[in-house]
């Protein structure tokens, strides 16, 4: 990550999968898809796929863990150990634990967590296949869930990958390109209150390509976000 590489992942001004450098893979969506949970969503991005679920808001135990002017959001992201070629060993690592404390991050903002004092709100990301940008799906996933399980939210978190390829400018890093990237940005925000709620970036930009690829994310996220609406509203609409 963040070298140049010496891999050709564009050529004819066509990405390995035959994408066009601002193109995302193909991108569907479900919500309500796990009857067990309070609400529930599953994303993919081409070959990576996301499953969330939302549990609460429930009581929190030990009572100690409250806060008793507000609700707490928990966030438990999991690569499965099937997700990726080489098996990943099951369990946390640091790397989940990091990823899990991003996306509360990137997600607490939208929730109004005030109503709910004493209680939490437990969000789940499984990713069940790996191929690059996770915790943006992740994201998309979780914040789907959130709004099928019925919690107050200020605004959807809509989230996508951008970063730098062989020199070109890419939206949607899958995950050859990820690990062969000049720079790869992960990006979540909001898109009705304009407010960036996630920036992670690896490797090397100028600032001129910073503020290209903050552009094409805000686009991209513009047209991801609608997606969420639709699929909300079609999956809830008439209900009570
Ligand atoms: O997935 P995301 O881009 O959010 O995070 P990353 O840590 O930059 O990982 C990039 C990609 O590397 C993942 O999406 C997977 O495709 C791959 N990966 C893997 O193959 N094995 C791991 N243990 C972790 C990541």
């Amino acid at each position: 990550m963040g070298k140049k590489s010496d891999i050709e992942l564009i050529v004819g001004g066509l990405r390995k999968d035959k994408r066009l450098p601002e193109q995302t893979r193909e991108i569907k969506m479900k919500v309500g898809n796990i009857v067990s949970a309070n609400g529930s969503a599953e994303v993919s991005f081409g070959n990576t796929i996301a499953l969330s679920s939302v549990h609460g808001p429930r009581e929190l135990f030990p009572r100690h863990l409250q806060e008793s002017q507000t609700g707490i959001l928990r966030v438990r992201y999991n690569m499965a150990p099937f997700s990726v070629d080489d098996r990943k060993s099951p369990g946390p690592d640091r790397r989940s634990v990091e990823i899990s404390k991003v996306i509360r991050l990137a997600l607490e903002p939208a929730i109004f967590l005030d109503d709910y004092p004493k209680v939490t709100v437990d969000g789940f990301v499984e990713v069940i296949q790996a191929d690059g940008s996770t915790r943006v799906t992740g994201i998309n996933a979780l914040s789907l869930a959130l709004a099928s399980a019925g919690i107050p939210m200020k605004d959807l978190v809509t989230a996508c990958s951008v970063g730098k390829i062989n020199g070109t400018l890419i939206v949607d890093l899958n995950g050859e390109e990820d690990n062969n990237s000049e720079s790869d940005v992960a990006v979540a925000i909001m898109p009705t209150s304009n407010l960036v709620t996630l920036l992670q970036m690896d490797g090397v930009l100028t600032k001129e390509e910073l503020m290209h690829l903050l552009d094409l994310a805000k686009k991209t996220c513009k047209d991801i976000h609608e997606m969420q609406r639709n699929v909300l509203l079609e999956k809830y609409k008439g209900e009570e």
